[in-house]
């Protein structure tokens, strides 16, 4: 792909930054966009970085009618030094290219991408907020926008990235979320859209998580779509478990996301020499492992939920408490190693993080 240059229009009314104390997820925006085009004839073209604003695209744009898109999330962090660091962003726009396949979007240019995401980042860095637990949200996505009603690839694309400066996903921060595990709808099935990184996937999820937070559940927890036993993942996180002393996730079998943090915690897991398998587990190796009392801890692991100690599951009506409601030692760990990482407070042994 021949490498194009970045054309910059600063903001000449920058926006008033959100008090870090209280900023909720994904509400603020800062004040500039990357945005790109797609046309059969030139390829990835018009880069450009401009002041933050909406878009006007046609109504009949494909994406508004089937769906035609992909995302990623990522973020930067700002350090106590002052400097801003961004987490794996590489795997980000690795797995952006994934899912363009499966939804038969046209290749970006991974390189590329991550230099214009370094110069946004560097553009806004004033916006990238310096207290606990708060961070640079980064959203990269592409939309289908040619304007035309059959159901066929587009021609015409946007590549966009926003940022938006944010505290926890979840209310309960770090404290142990309730989840329920959802015996009605599913998700995805092997050979479906589950695994890339596609919007219609979370407009799937909706419905579910409607219906249990009514109940206090922050989300439910997903079955496989066939045999409905086998654990997949959560609305916003892959899943893990520890059952006596070993950790156990499910193995990417084509409808779970595979997520930058859940390789993350899979790396440090095998680094400390905690045994930890990738395989299928069903919902009632849990109930029995909850039984014997072999069942220590669960969490949950994604980009925006960080790690999320899981507290409760409700399953058929009976509930589950999970080391007491509270997070275990592990799970606190593998939150204060990660965040200790992405704040720069720890060493990174793996060369995760990329300087702004
Ligand atoms: C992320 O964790 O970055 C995600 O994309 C999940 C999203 C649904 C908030």
């Amino acid at each position: 792909m021949e490498v194009q240059s970045i054309q910059v229009e600063k903001n000449t009314a920058p926006k008033e930054k959100p008090m870090t104390d209280q900023l909720e997820f994904g509400r603020a925006f800062t004040d500039h966009m990357f945005v790109m085009d797609y046309s059969d004839e030139l390829g990835w073209h018009n880069a450009k970085i401009q002041p933050y604003q909406p878009l006007s695209i046609d109504p009949s744009s494909m994406v508004f009618h089937y769906g035609q898109s992909v995302f990623e999330g990522l973020k930067a962090f700002r350090t106590e030094s002052g400097e801003v660091q961004l987490f794996r962003p590489t795997k980000n726009f690795e797995r952006m290219n994934k899912s363009n396949e499966r939804l038969v979007i046209p290749e970006i240019d991974e390189e590329f991408v991550l230099q214009a995401l370094i110069k946004l980042v560097e553009i806004d860095k004033d916006w990238v907020p310096g207290a606990d637990g708060t961070s640079l949200y980064i959203r990269p996505f592409i939309i289908a926008t040619e304007p035309f009603l059959g159901v066929a690839p587009s021609r015409n694309y946007k590549f966009i990235i926003i940022l938006s400066p944010v505290g926890s996903y979840y209310k309960e921060g770090i404290d142990p979320v309730k989840i329920a595990v959802e015996s009605k709808f599913v998700r995805a099935v092997k050979g479906g859209t589950g695994e890339a990184k596609t919007g219609g996937n979370y407009a799937a999820g909706l419905k579910g998580q409607e219906d249990v937070a009514k109940d206090g559940y922050s989300q439910v927890l997903w079955l496989d779509g066939v045999d409905r036993k086998y654990i997949e993942e959560v609305g916003s996180m892959n899943v893990f478990f520890k059952i006596n002393g070993e950790v156990i996730t499910p193995a990417l079998n084509g409808s779970i996301l595979p997520g930058v943090t859940r390789d993350s915690v899979l790396q440090l897991l095998q680094h400390w020499n905690i045994p930890v398998s990738e395989r299928r587990v069903s919902m009632q190796e849990l109930a029995d492992a909850h039984a014997d009392g072999t069942l220590e801890e669960a969490f949950g692991s994604g980009t925006a939920a960080v790690i999320s100690p899981i507290g409760l599951l409700c399953w058929d009506g009976k509930d589950y408490h999970i080391n007491n409601g509270e997070t275990g030692e592990l799970s606190k760990k593998i939150y204060d190693t990660i965040t200790g990482i992405q704040y720069g407070k720890l060493e990174d042994p793996f060369n995760w993080n990329i300087q702004v």
